[in-house]
């Protein structure tokens, strides 16, 4: 930690090990909030009982996304820590059904197409996720409306990606939020989505993603 230039830690968060608070915990990582000289950032330890031996892969895939800037940005990086910025806000569901109980369609739609977006330009440069199919953890909303993909643990840049239609079927047809949502962006039938998706998986160009996005009430 003294290599990464951690000078203090704060038990904080909404999760709790031992009755000691941290802000996550993974199967690969606890995260708990760091301090440098210049702040505040979030620091994600390597679990001993996880599955992997470092942290240096999952790293290099963040830097990757970060080159695209999508991801939190990584400050930092050794065998057992990765150090990065530190994102407020909500999990995507809890973001989503706190909004809509406020009926702010409009910043929902601002903030799923942003969703949408990154996972194109992931695709696009040949990132895949790889946890995107279940994304109620992985996407953390500021408070700003801005979605932030977080946790390449499981993300590769040699695998044909999938991030759109991995995140179209969350949001769309496999999660808790999925009706909810598409009643509100007028989705009748996921069956043209589903379509598109699979026309989209063999090339995915720019008019095959805004078919998509135009099926699923997100084109402005
Ligand atoms: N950069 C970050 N800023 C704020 N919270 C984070 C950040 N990275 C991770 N977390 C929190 O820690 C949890 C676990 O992190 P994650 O990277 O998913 O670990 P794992 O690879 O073990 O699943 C996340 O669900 C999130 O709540
Ligand atoms: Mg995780």
């Amino acid at each position: 930690m003294k290599q990464l230039g951690i000078n203090a830690l704060e038990f904080k968060g909404s999760k709790s090990i031992n009755k000691i608070k941290v802000l996550g915990k993974g199967h690969v990582g606890i995260v708990v909030l760091g301090y440098t000289k210049k702040g505040i950032n979030a620091l994600k330890i390597r679990r001993l009982d996880a599955d992997r031996i470092e942290m240096m892969r999952e790293g290099e895939m963040l830097r990757l996304a970060n080159s695209n800037d999508i991801g939190p940005k990584l400050f930092g990086l050794t065998n057992n820590f990765i150090l990065m910025e530190y994102i407020e806000g909500e999990y995507l569901p809890e973001y989503i059904i706190n909004h809509m109980e406020k009926k702010r369609h409009v910043a929902i739609k601002r903030t799923l197409r942003k969703l949408l977006f990154d996972c194109y330009k992931m695709d696009m440069n040949n990132i895949d996720h790889g946890e995107l199919s279940n994304a109620s953890r992985h996407v953390i909303v500021r408070k700003s409306g801005k979605p932030v993909i977080i946790d390449f643990e499981s993300s590769s840049d040699a695998r044909q990606t999938k991030n759109v239609q991995c995140m179209c079927n969350y949001l769309f047809m496999g999660s808790n939020i999925s009706i909810n949502l598409r009643k509100l962006l007028g989705i009748e039938s996921t069956f043209p989505l589903i379509k598109a998706l699979r026309v989209y998986k063999n090339a995915n160009y720019r008019n095959r993603f805004e078919k998509i996005l135009r099926l699923s009430g997100l084109s402005q």
